[in-house]
């Protein structure tokens, strides 16, 4: 069966898509898909500029403990800052994705971690997934693209397949936390920009609430909590 990726690209978002693919080797298939362009122009500059200014700084917070990517990255102090943490960012983005999990009906609370994504030439991420195991629904992955070139897109693998998206400024993407991604070499002269997130919610499903307590609750650097 053909992934859906075709009718995401057309315009009636938001929309959910849950296909029934089956499971596949080593990749798993997306369960569900949202995208929608959240941040106007302006919004997305004073997030680049927050970001850009703060790069070093929250770099100095700790080690770069993600394999992923080029050295001293970013993204690889993706648990030790929070951006929904930062008033300015927080002003902009918490009512945006508050609509969104209204829209989506996800159940509250729902713990956020939101880091950001700097590519200056040459950078890239490699194909991964931001669940360590392989539970479809367990929790959704996110990014928004927020400045820089379209190409490379962020390309994402569907079962056999692998599509090549070009991100829209301020458009979010939100996926399962399965589905398997990634950014080939950046060759621009300027710096890609992204917002990346994993969303947390429903976790009493899977985990139990001493857990849920110690992962999230105790943890308010990493995760921030919608009520
Ligand atoms: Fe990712």
């Amino acid at each position: 069966m053909p992934y859906k990726l075709v009718e995401i690209i057309q315009d009636t978002w938001p929309q959910i898509y849950r296909p029934s693919v089956s499971v596949n080797q080593s990749f798993m298939q997306q369960e569900l898909i949202y995208k929608k362009v959240i941040l106007s122009e302006n919004e997305c500059n004073i997030i680049s500029n927050y970001i850009l200014e703060n790069e070093n700084f929250i770099k100095s917070l700790g080690p770069d403990i993600y394999p992923g990517t080029t050295e001293n990255s970013l993204t690889g102090r993706y648990s030790i800052f929070n951006f929904l943490n930062i008033e300015k960012v927080n002003h902009i983005l918490e009512p945006k994705l508050r609509k969104i999990f209204n829209d989506l009906k996800l159940k509250y609370p729902i713990y956020v971690q939101c880091w950001a994504n700097t590519y200056r030439k040459g950078d890239y991420i490699n194909p991964h997934k931001h669940n360590p195991n392989n539970n479809p629904n367990q929790f959704m992955s996110a990014n928004i693209f927020l400045q820089g070139n379209v190409e490379p897109g962020t390309k994402y693998f569907f079962n056999d397949n692998v599509k090549d998206i070009k991100n829209k400024k301020g458009e979010i993407f939100i996926f399962d936390s399965t589905l398997v991604h990634s950014v080939s070499p950046y060759q621009g002269n300027d710096i890609r920009i992204t917002i990346a997130m994993d969303i947390h919610n429903e976790i009493e499903k899977y985990y139990s609430e001493e857990h849920c307590k110690s992962e999230y609750e105790f943890n308010k650097i990493r995760y921030y909590k919608f009520e």
